[in-house]
């Protein structure tokens, strides 16, 4: 063991009391006003403050955080993580800088910096859980916990802000973003695991998705509908419905029924969406 101190990847980042830059003093980060937060030893940076928190333990839990990285693992959503490499590639100017906001237990994230190496990669989630399992990918990762609403990164700082079934801060977003640089998003479609949900719920359909028009602080340029299916055993099954917030709300005999399922064929169905931020 060395306690040598570990540089933290902390370029882009505002105190999020005060909005001061963030500089590395020893194992902490610092502002200008002295308001000082740890790194942590698994490599994050919380930069939630206690009255930007709705909650004790926001986000999703160590168990779905868990079923989640088992699941993505295995590359099941490899095809959607694609897209969006693809969609960022052609961000006019290239990606020096980005954010991976909502970024659970980090699968996106770190494949996003696997395939831009030189890019400034933030990984920003509410859930300090997320973010601490996040932070065992990738240690070149600016891994923070924080809130999409508040987003402590310098105005203009990042070329693109990835949203990967996660929500859209538009204002925010806007704000972090260069002119010109873009949000890619990820939202669950209508037929979206459909047959896992016909298990679940007595009225599927009543849940019709499709993204809200941007309010103003970004221009939508395309919107896709993108769909393939995927063969699941049933220790795959019982990791998808786990890192779903439909586990939450399954009865325990719907339960017990997925339980038992041996194989499924389900539909994955997302908007892959890009908005550009909009000129002032
Ligand atoms: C459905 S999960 C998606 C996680 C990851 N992007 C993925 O696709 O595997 C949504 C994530 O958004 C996070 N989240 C929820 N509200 C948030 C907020 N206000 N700010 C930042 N992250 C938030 C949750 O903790 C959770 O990790």
């Amino acid at each position: 063991m060395t306690n040598s101190i570990r540089q933290f990847p902390c370029e882009g980042l505002i105190c999020p009391i005060c909005g001061e830059p963030l500089l590395q003093n020893g194992g902490s980060l610092l502002c200008g006003r002295n308001h000082s937060y740890d790194i942590a030893r698994q490599g994050y940076v919380n930069l939630l403050p206690v009255q930007q928190k709705h909650s004790l333990a926001p986000g999703d839990t160590p168990e779905m955080l868990a079923a989640r990285r088992a699941f993505l693992d295995e590359g099941h959503y490899s095809a959607i993580r694609n897209d969006v490499i693809r969609a960022l590639d052609g961000i006019p100017g290239g990606v020096k800088a980005m954010a991976d906001v909502g970024c659970g237990e980090g699968y996106y994230t770190a494949g996003f910096q696997r395939i831009f190496p030189q890019a400034r990669v933030i990984g920003a989630d509410i859930s300090k859980a997320a973010v601490r399992m996040a932070a065992s990918c990738d240690r070149n990762i600016c891994w923070i916990t924080a809130t999409a609403s508040r987003l402590p990164v310098k105005d203009g700082f990042v070329d693109a802000v990835t949203a990967m079934f996660s929500l859209l801060c538009e204002e925010e977003f806007s704000r972090i973003l260069r002119p010109g640089g873009r949000v890619i998003e990820v939202t669950a479609g209508t037929r979206h695991l459909i047959e896992l949900k016909r298990i679940i719920y007595d009225d599927v359909f009543a849940q019709h998705k499709c993204p809200k028009a941007p309010a103003g602080f970004l221009r939508e340029i395309g919107c896709e509908l993108r769909r393939f299916t995927m063969t699941l055993d049933g220790r795959q099954l019982r990791n998808l419905l786990l890192m779903t917030p439909h586990t939450l709300r399954v009865r325990p005999e719907n339960r017990a029924r997925i339980e038992g399922i041996d194989s499924l064929e389900l539909t994955v169905e997302y908007f892959l969406r890009v908005l550009e931020r909009a000129e002032n």
